[in-house]
């Protein structure tokens, strides 16, 4: 079953969304197989958006996604990882639809409250480098 890695970043835990923004992705019938709550070291940041480095926002976007705790998960399904994209909305706040978690409650291109893989082999990549295969649990929902 396809995997996705989804990140509540910084600014969503001090706004008080990781509730709303899980709930949406529960209501719509993505499992959650992995959860933590975890303070990012600056290591760790560089080697999640190395694909970054070099441009322009690069060195404030390690400073913020360092800077607090976050929500890091592991979210499965099928087709998850465009259904979850397509939750999360655009980058660019301008193009980002209302009803998408950054439509409703983002203005801003950098502190945009959640990051979601944007491919399998990405997914695979970031998995991997914030989850130990035990923190992951496989199990049945009743429904
Ligand atoms: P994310 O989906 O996590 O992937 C890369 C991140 O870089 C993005 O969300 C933003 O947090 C950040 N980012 C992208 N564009 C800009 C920008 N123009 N200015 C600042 N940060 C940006």
């Amino acid at each position: 079953m396809e995997k996705s890695f989804v990140m509540v970043k910084p600014d969503g835990v001090q706004r008080e969304l990781v509730g709303e923004i899980i709930g949406r992705f529960e209501k719509k019938g993505v499992k959650v197989i992995g959860l933590k709550l975890m303070v990012i070291s600056e290591e760790l940041a560089r080697k999640h958006y190395a694909v970054h480095e070099g441009k322009s926002f690069f060195e404030e976007l390690i400073k913020f996604i360092t800077s607090g705790p976050v929500v890091a998960m592991v979210m499965e399904g099928e087709g998850v990882i465009g259904v979850i994209r397509k939750m999360v909305g655009a980058t660019k706040p301008g193009d980002a639809d209302p009803g998408t978690i950054r439509g409703d409650f983002v203005l801003d291109a950098g502190q945009n409250i959640i990051h979601a893989s944007d491919s399998k082999e990405n997914a695979e990549r970031e998995i991997d480098l914030f989850f130990a295969k035990e923190e992951i649990i496989e199990y049945s929902l009743a429904v």
